[in-house]
């Protein structure tokens, strides 16, 4: 078999495995939109076996087949999407699949139960499918392998290459720094407030006013839209047809208008893949933590600076007009930039959040690890609130059960959310040495220049290369907290108009 016939059978089993996890996205979509609520437990049903369908098309003989003779002739060493499908591949036939049913099936006992003990505020109700959980990762951990640490076989499945001997310091370092912050802001914490996000806004309205500000963005709703969800997300049926999510408070403009902005950093990530790689497993985030990048830089840095609010202020007002009465741009600069140490990690501000990651992911290091006992995290958890921001939760529901995560097993996936914090403060520090302009840029509503400098440098690539691989392209140097810290800093002392070293 030549090359080029090898290419195309694998280029056409993916377009079909990628069109059922396209098909599996719909469904999921829907359940989260419209689907009448009596419809789950068949709507369940079908996820699962699309799901299978899938699983079964990637480890079977055809996939087999293709990887062994890609490996054979090299041509997975020269082309990156043949040689994605033999990661995938090779990845997906390590799990024995008697252990992904019993993942499967501890997954969805532990979202029930947790849902219970969470409105119970009681821990020890899920502590022990918990520990089943834990002691079924350890074991799916063995199964994919590492080298040094348990806990690394899990952070690759969300973020590849990421390791806990490369996080521990970086962690350690942002963990210093935020206290260093929070510290310095507790004597002045009053001149700054959010007042002007909490009115009364209609929800209509808000709907309106988020959506122009996703166009402005750069968001192509002729290939996507927006619609509304309990939980927000994005996801995408190919680059030519990509979901946003939302949800309204009425007494707060912040949870439509920033969860907007941020599905739509999302969402024009998945519009932003080349063609070429459509329906091909390319056409997806490098990682997590890339992906969580994308909406950050929109959400927290962009669109946060004193700069949008001068653009969009006037806009504010149209759709606003009571509500917007004698507020400036400085006025909603400082609005959406209080920081307050809080308990709950989806409400907290940009710079205390990291806290709230930092410490899950010290938990679950350990837990992987058996170095913490499931039946203590609720005591570790609270130690470490504590100490790190200086708030102790009144009972388990808002502290160690707040968070899904863990009830599917998710150990691993919280480090990402911080990482994208870090990737975002990277790639910020970049646009803006190349495009000395920016800021005029942003107060004229101008994006066109960042989107097409996140296209050509972040976009691109979609899943062909590794996150530590495309940070190091961009900005010149590897994952680091220092652009975090420094924006940080910087961001502090010009909201609260303090001095920070
Ligand atoms: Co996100």
């Amino acid at each position: 078999m030549n090359s080029e016939v090898l290419e195309k059978q694998t280029i056409s089993l993916m377009n079909t495995i990628s069109d059922i996890g396209a098909a599996t996205a719909v469904l999921n979509w829907d359940q989260e939109t419209y689907m009448p609520h009596g419809a789950s437990m068949m709507r369940a049903e079908q996820i699962s076996t699309l799901s299978t369908l899938m699983h079964q098309m990637l480890t079977g003989e055809s996939a087999r087949d293709l990887v062994l003779k890609l490996k054979e002739t090299h041509i997975a060493d020269q082309n990156p999407l043949m040689r994605l499908f033999v990661e995938e591949h090779d990845k997906a036939v390590k799990l024995p699949e008697e252990l992904v049913k019993r993942v499967s099936k501890a997954q969805s006992l532990g979202q029930d139960i947790w849902k219970e003990a969470r409105s119970k505020k009681d821990f020890s109700i899920f502590a022990p499918i918990l520990d089943e959980l834990l002691t079924l990762k350890r074991e799916e951990a063995e199964c994919r392998g590492y080298v040094d640490n348990r806990y690394d076989a899990l952070l690759d499945i969300y973020e590849p290459g990421a390791t806990v001997a490369h996080l521990n310091p970086i962690f350690d370092k942002l963990r210093d720094a935020t206290s260093t912050i929070v510290k310095a802001i507790e004597p002045v914490k009053h001149l700054v407030n959010d007042a002007p996000m909490r009115q009364h806004f209609p929800g209509d309205l808000q709907m309106a006013f988020s959506k122009f500000i996703a166009e402005k963005m750069g968001f192509d709703f002729a290939h996507g839209r927006m619609d509304l969800t309990a939980h927000p997300f994005c996801t995408s049926f190919t680059q030519h047809d990509v979901r946003l999510t939302t949800r309204i408070n009425e007494h707060d403009l912040s949870s439509c208008l920033y969860g907007v902005i941020h599905e739509t950093g999302h969402g024009l990530y998945e519009q932003g893949f080349p063609l070429e790689y459509a329906r091909t497993f390319a056409a997806e985030g490098a990682s997590i933590g890339m992906h969580e990048s994308q909406s950050l830089l929109w959400e927290t840095i962009i669109t946060r600076t004193e700069e949008f609010w001068e653009f969009a202020l006037p806009h504010f007002a149209k759709y606003f007009p009571e509500q917007a009465k004698g507020l400036s741009a400085r006025d909603m600069y400082h609005a959406v930039n209080t920081v307050m140490p809080s308990l709950i990690r989806v409400e907290a501000d940009e710079i205390t959040y990291n806290m709230h990651i930092i410490l899950r992911f010290e938990i679950e290091r350990d837990l992987i690890n058996g170095k913490l006992a499931t039946k203590d995290i609720p005591e570790a958890w609270n130690a470490k609130m504590k100490e790190y921001l200086g708030v102790l939760p009144p009972d388990d529901a808002l502290g160690c059960l707040q968070d899904v995560h863990w009830s599917f097993g998710g150990f691993g996936y919280f480090p990402s959310y911080t990482l994208g914090k870090l990737y975002a403060a990277m790639e910020w520090k970049k646009i803006q040495e190349v495009m000395p302009n920016v800021h005029a840029d942003i107060a004229n509503g101008e994006f066109a220049g960042i989107l097409n400098w996140l296209r050509k440098n972040i976009h691109s690539y979609g899943k062909t290369e590794t996150p530590g691989e495309i940070i190091k392209w961009v900005t010149g140097k590897p994952l680091s907290e220092e652009e975090f810290v420094n924006y940080a800093f910087a961001k502090v002392s010009s909201v609260y108009g303090i001095q920070l070293a």
